[in-house]
């Protein structure tokens, strides 16, 4: 995520918040991010440690619905640590139309993964293209990050 472009980030999946805060850690102002997390529990949680943020309870995969009237411009880039692998891949597919819909032309998807494949198949992206990072080993078990964008104009 490039703290300097313009405009808020979006999170699905925060959890207890680690990814939320090494956001904050690389300059991106707490203001600008928004989070959206379907367990209350952790929702809870978010709003204190993190009180600038916008955070949502909801359903990601609704994302469009859980952010109607939130946006007033396109999101600078959407992290996920959703468990992505975990739903079918015409969900997925359609996750990352959704977002990519509500997102600057160039700026990020970015998931985290234990594939090695990319999550979102990339005969089903169509314009959209894809790069994936060099596995962290040391993460347990071994993790990629992979990021889709639409092409900048
Ligand atoms: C693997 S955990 C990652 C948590 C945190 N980002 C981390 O890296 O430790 C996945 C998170 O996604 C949330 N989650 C799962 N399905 C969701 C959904 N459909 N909508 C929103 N959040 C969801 C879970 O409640 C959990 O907090």
């Amino acid at each position: 995520m490039d703290p300097d472009r313009d405009g808020q980030i979006l999170e699905l999946g925060p959890g207890t918040g680690p990814v939320t805060e090494a956001l904050i850690e690389r300059g991106v102002p707490e203001e600008r991010l928004l989070l959206i997390e379907y367990n209350p529990g952790f929702v809870t949680l978010l709003r204190n440690r993190f009180p600038r943020a916008t955070i949502l309870q909801g359903d990601a995969y609704n994302v469009r619905g859980v952010l109607h009237g939130v946006l007033d411009t396109p999101l600078a880039g959407v992290v996920s640590s959703l468990p992505l692998l975990t739903q079918p891949v015409p969900r997925r597919v359609r996750l990352l139309r959704h977002c990519l819909a509500l997102t600057q032309p160039g700026a990020p998807f970015s998931q985290f993964t234990y594939s090695v494949a990319p999550p979102i198949p990339l005969l089903t992206i169509g314009d959209a293209n894809a790069e994936g990072s060099p596995v962290v080993w040391r993460n347990i078990p071994p993790a990629r990050v992979w990021t889709y964008r639409l092409p900048s104009a």
